[in-house]
């Protein structure tokens, strides 16, 4: 399953993560599950602002900015936590095997991953992919559904 659309503006990006973060609240509120979202799309593309519409739209009211050293910021809400990745300087991917991979998805989590690739197979494949793409100065999105999971998030509707 997948969907196209256009980003006019940087909040329309925010707009779209805050969409996806209730659905996937919605889907959380009926599973214990671990949700993996990859973000993919070159520097700039806006995968840290659909990352802070997303975090921000579940009642986080403080910066979120890129963890590109730290690899990973965690962010803890009611009864589950957001791990967001991002993994530009990972130089290799046992790393993540490091810093307890395992333990972060062991939970009731959603992992916002931005580039998922450098990971090599140690992530789970997503449940959702968002593709970010420049179009001149705005950004279009291809957003695929690629789990049953990911199908079933997509289906809470929160027009
Ligand atoms: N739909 C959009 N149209 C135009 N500019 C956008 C859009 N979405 C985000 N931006 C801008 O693009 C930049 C994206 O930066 P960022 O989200 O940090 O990208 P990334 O994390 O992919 O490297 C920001 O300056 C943001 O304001
Ligand atoms: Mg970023």
């Amino acid at each position: 399953m997948l969907d196209k659309r256009q980003l006019k503006s940087e909040s329309a990006t925010i707009e779209l993560g805050k969409k996806l973060a209730l659905q996937c609240l919605c889907y959380l509120n009926n599973h214990d599950d671990t949700i993996i979202i990859y973000l993919e799309g070159e520097l700039g593309a806006g995968k840290t602002t659909f990352s802070r519409g997303f975090i921000q739209a579940l009642g986080h009211n403080g910066n979120v900015k890129s963890p590109t050293y730290t690899l990973v910021e965690p962010y803890d809400f009611d009864n589950f936590s957001v791990y967001h990745f991002d993994l530009y300087r990972l130089a290799d991917p046992q790393e993540l095997e490091f810093m307890g991979i395992r333990d972060y998805l062991s939970k009731r989590c959603i992992c916002l991953v931005e580039w998922p690739q450098q990971a090599g197979k140690i992530l789970p494949q997503a449940d959702i992919k968002i593709e970010l793409l420049y179009n001149q100065l705005e950004r279009d999105t291809i957003i695929y559904a690629l789990s049953e999971k990911g199908v079933n998030i997509m289906s809470y509707s929160n027009q």
